[in-house]
């Protein structure tokens, strides 16, 4: 072996460049450090044999001792994939690193695979995807918290001495309190054009967590370093690894920019269309949901008006949302029903494909609601199988929203979760969408499946069985589309998204509230996937809503049958509107153009930039206001007209780098403006 071998993973990229020291010791150069800087990194430091700060790996081998060490003994670069198999010199343990680098998207991705062939089971209780180390003067972290109709709330801070955490512990429903992933910004807080940018996200359902380490400052000591761990939450996870296993780790992504949030947004946003999203390519249809119209109290002859009503103006899918099904326990309201996926006669006046030949029939297509990973206790399945849940046995069951999780870490339960949607789609084959919802997450984790000593692997074993479900369902059903939802956006993950189209990105559908939570998934996720649909909440006016849901995958969740002939007719040019422009919105380059008090506006530019759509959001009465226009082709002139209603915006022309002055406008008086290349 070479004394130092070098391994660009992104060439030319101020980012991610290993090398492989003497000793054997895998080392990384520090994201964004001068190319002569001289202090390497160790690139995924064991605890217990010389590393005092949080180790990107710990193991507790088979007879007890607590000491990692890990040597380089194979590298290899084939086309884009780097990997690098790292051995203990003393203890039969491997972890091999992989890494596949997107360089036109500025993208790598990382994982690890760990084997041993100990004389028993090794415990591991660490496990980083990646372990990645920046280098600079500051560090601004940038996340995404909220919680239950409050998703994506931006919160940006300096990171000081010490450690942060990001993380979730919910083990189901993950992203209800935070979206896992961030962006770092370093030597200046995040700017949307300028600046060194890090965006990290998660590939996975479950637990996660990233930690940033200042590294301590001191004479001698890497004080302008820092060392972000990532990947599955450690917390309550001890992982017993048997010599037979392969333990895999989700894969972390990370995106570099060295021009601000904007860049590393729209890196992310191509590259998951491309390379992550189910048909990223393809716009979504748009939508017709009942659940804000009818709730639990519809019937068939409501369906059937409603069909009839969706079908002539314009939209694509009518999704049945929850409520269709149950026997002994009807499903009326949230109390009970949730497991017995057999229709309600008198509510749907047949099967579900009886249902769905009449919305066919009347033109639009059908979708339908499930939960199977869920139970009410009060339900024929809880009846025949109560060792099914996640409970902690000695104690009263908790409920949240009157259900319990089922318990994925039992092969059986996964077969059930994977055979209820089967059969549904298999019997009728008339269903071409699911809104595939998650109610609650684990306050109890415990499996009656599971061995004593294998109890705090559920929350790994959990999310791997549900991303083998959606992968044999997207492998058996491809024509099916996927929405995610959880009790709103609370399962967004790029390891789920790659077997679904889009998820709802929060039950929040007030326009006004909407507008920062679209914002806010903006950083990591294209419009493509983000359902939003118009609704009565907040009682905004309906053009309001209906622009706000133009600029993410558009849908509608009104009763049809109670709108006023205006309000008809300002959702029938809604639904033109979002035919005609979706193709830009979900498939083009997003910029986030201004953010006030007063007023938000994004703009998406199609991949030619030949066109653009501009949205204004008064989100309160509103000063006049320039607006610098971004992604256009240099040399063209666009023409910029109002559409999707005339508020008395007089069209002129534009260039690249020229202002476009909008006029003070009162609140909720948006605007949708296009922009064509003359
Ligand atoms: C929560 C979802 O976020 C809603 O859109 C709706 O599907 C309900 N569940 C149904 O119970």
């Amino acid at each position: 072996m070479d004394s130092v071998t070098s391994l660009d993973l992104l060439p030319g990229w101020p980012f991610a460049r290993l090398r492989i020291a003497e000793d054997g010791r895998l080392l990384q150069l520090p994201a964004f450090a001068p190319a002569d800087f001289e202090t390497h990194a160790p690139a995924y430091p064991p605890a217990g044999n010389g590393w005092i700060l949080e180790p990107a790996l710990r193991v507790i081998h088979a007879n007890g001792d607590t000491s990692g060490d890990l040597r380089v003994v194979e590298a290899a670069q084939e086309g884009n994939l780097t990997t690098v198999v790292l051995r203990d010199p003393v203890y039969p343990f491997e972890v091999t690193l992989s890494f596949l680098a997107h360089p036109e998207y500025g993208i790598v991705e990382q994982w690890a695979t760990i084997v041993h062939e100990e004389e028993g089971p090794v415990t591991l209780t660490h496990f980083a995807s990646s372990f990645l180390t920046l280098f600079g003067d500051s560090f601004h972290l940038t996340q995404f918290h909220g919680d239950w109709g409050r998703e994506a709330t931006v919160a940006e801070e300096a990171l000081g001495p010490g450690i942060k955490i990001l993380d979730s512990k919910a083990g189901v429903r993950t992203n209800q309190f935070r979206l896992p992933g961030f962006l770092l910004s370093v030597d200046q807080p995040l700017d949307e054009e300028d600046g060194k940018v890090l965006a990290g996200t998660l590939a996975w359902p479950g637990n996660f967590q990233f930690l940033f380490e200042r590294e301590p400052a001191g004479e001698g000591r890497r004080d302008r370093t820092m060392g972000v761990r990532t990947g599955m939450n450690p917390f309550g996870s001890e992982y017993r690894l048997r010599p037979e296993e392969t333990f895999m780790t989700p894969r972390m992504v990370w995106c570099v920019g060295t021009q601000g949030a904007g860049e590393v947004s729209r890196r992310i946003h191509r590259w998951a269309r491309t390379h992550v999203i189910r048909e990223g390519d393809r716009v979504g249809p748009i939508l017709l949901n009942n659940w804000e119209a009818t709730y639990f109290n519809f019937d068939a002859p409501k369906l059937h008006s409603l069909f009839e009503k969706a079908a002539d103006l314009g939209f694509e899918t009518f999704l049945l949302d929850d409520g269709w099904f149950g026997r002994k326990y009807p499903r009326n309201d949230d109390t009970q029903g949730l497991g017995d996926w057999m229709p309600i006669q008198e509510k749907i006046g047949g099967t579900i494909n009886d249902l769905a030949l009449v919305a066919n029939q009347c033109g639009v297509r059908f979708g339908i609601w499930v939960e199977p990973e869920m139970v009410n206790p009060k339900s024929e399945l809880y009846e025949a199988h109560p060792d099914w849940v996640i409970v902690q046995r000695n104690r009263d069951y908790e409920l949240r929203r009157h259900q319990l999780n089922l318990d994925l870490s039992n092969p059986e339960v996964e077969e059930y979760v994977f055979s209820v949607l089967d059969t549904i789609l298999s019997e009728s084959p008339n269903v071409d969408f699911v809104k595939w919802d998650c109610n609650r997450y684990v306050t109890q984790p415990g499996s009656f499946h599971l061995a004593p000593e294998d109890q705090s692997s559920l929350f790994i074993r959990y999310p791997r069985a549900i991303l083998r479900v959606f992968q044999r369902l997207a492998s058996k059903h491809p024509v099916v589309q996927l929405m995610l939802c959880s009790g709103g956006g609370g399962r967004v993950d790029y390891g789920s998204l790659a077997f679904a189209h889009e998820f709802w990105a929060s039950d929040m559908t007030d326009p006004l509230h909407r507008v920062d939570i679209q914002w806010g998934y903006s950083y990591l996720y294209p419009a493509r996937v983000v359902a939003a649909h118009v609704t009565r909440w907040g009682e905004r006016p309906i053009k309001f809503g209906v622009d706000v849901a133009l600029s993410g995958r558009f849908g509608v969740d009104l009763d049809l049958d109670q709108l006023s002939p205006e309000e008809t007719e300002t959702l029938r040019r809604g639904i033109e509107t979002a035919k005609a422009i979706r193709d830009v919105v979900q498939l083009g380059d997003q910029y986030r153009l201004l953010r006030t008090e007063s007023c938000s506006s994004v703009m998406f530019v199609s991949p030619d930039q030949e066109r653009a759509i501009v949205f204004v959001y008064p989100v309160a009465d509103s000063p006049a206001t320039t607006l610098r226009l971004k992604g256009l082709l240099p040399e063209a002139e666009y023409d910029v007209r109002e559409i999707n209603g005339e508020t008395g915006f007089a069209p002129e022309r534009i260039r690249l780098g020229d202002d476009l002055l909008i006029p003070a406008r009162p609140a909720f008086a948006s605007l949708v403006l296009e922009l064509e290349a003359i």
